[in-house]
């Protein structure tokens, strides 16, 4: 596995890559790996030559100074995972190198940027529009892989190839969860122990609501989730909505689409917490 810093050597190795005709699988992430983020490497080694995983804490997608400087750095441990993981390379840049100058473009993503977590952190998806594009002009890949526990930004993703007239393929990979249902998140080392014991809470509410919504309306299922999460000490929803899983819009009726999925984010503690469920699966 080669660790590389620069865009300059990254660049020299993959134009080596698709000389050779290898076909190139990018997994971006912003470290503190965990098996959620293994899962994608192992669905990237399966199906490319050269699996290329960018370790990049990227400061335009943080709209909270503390959430930036608190987000968990643990660059040693993450190679080991790669490595382990069967990774070709890693990209683990400075920010001066990803930005020498201020990245002044705001990319024009429209609806599927604006609600739930666009509404929630301004200027967040711009950030991500930014990061991730830079990565595919740097790395061309001819896929790419994303979490579904980041069910909006996988649509902000595809809005932003669109734009940009991207040619790869966005593969979409499950949420990985531990045991007892806590949707796996870097943000998850910092859950004290009783916070631990309560966060299973969320997935635990959002499966007994799919029981809950074949007999009630969206909005009552809207309602029975955030009630119930909220009743729950340290448990603090901040938005639950019900959308199209692929306009991301929020639907009023059960018939709205043929994809219907739960998207929710939850304060426990100070940790901010979100994961998803599909209604009605594509
Ligand atoms: O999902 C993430 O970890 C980040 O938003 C991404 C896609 C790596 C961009 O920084």
């Amino acid at each position: 596995m080669q660790v590389v810093k620069t865009i300059s050597e990254l660049k020299s190795l993959i134009s080596g890559f698709k000389n050779e005709g290898k076909v190139v699988g990018l997994v971006p992430t912003m470290g503190a790996l965990h098996a959620g983020h293994k899962s994608l490497v192992d669905c990237a080694r399966k199906e490319n030559d050269i699996v290329v995983v960018s370790v990049f804490v990227n400061p335009t997608q943080f709209n909270n100074k503390q959430d930036l400087a608190t987000y968990p750095r643990t660059e040693a441990a993450d190679c080991r995972l790669l490595e382990a993981a069967g990774a070709d390379v890693v990209f683990m840049p400075s920010v001066e190198e990803v930005y020498p100058e201020p990245d002044t473009r705001v990319f024009d993503l429209g609806a599927v940027a604006e609600v739930m977590e666009g509404a929630h952190r301004p200027g967040h998806f711009n950030g991500v529009a930014q990061i991730v594009s830079k990565l595919f002009a740097m790395v061309n890949p001819d896929r790419a892989y994303f979490g579904e526990k980041d069910f909006q930004q996988i649509a902000v993703i595809r809005k932003m190839v669109e734009l940009e007239g991207f040619k790869l393929e966005i593969v979409a990979c499950p949420i990985k969860r531990e045991d007892d249902g806590l949707a796996l998140s870097s943000r998850n080392v910092r859950l004290t122990a009783e916070q631990r014991m309560l966060a299973p809470n969320i997935f635990r509410i959002l499966k007994e609501s799919r029981n809950f919504a074949s007999t009630h309306t969206v909005e009552e299922t809207i309602a029975y989730v955030t009630d119930s999460l909220n009743a729950l000490p340290q448990m603090e929803v901040e938005y639950y909505e019900i959308v199209d899983g692929s306009t991301m819009q929020p639907v009023r009726s059960w018939d709205a689409s043929s994809h219907i999925v739960g998207c929710i984010t939850v304060y426990c503690g100070e940790v901010r917490l979100i994961d998803n469920i599909a209604y009605k699966a594509n």
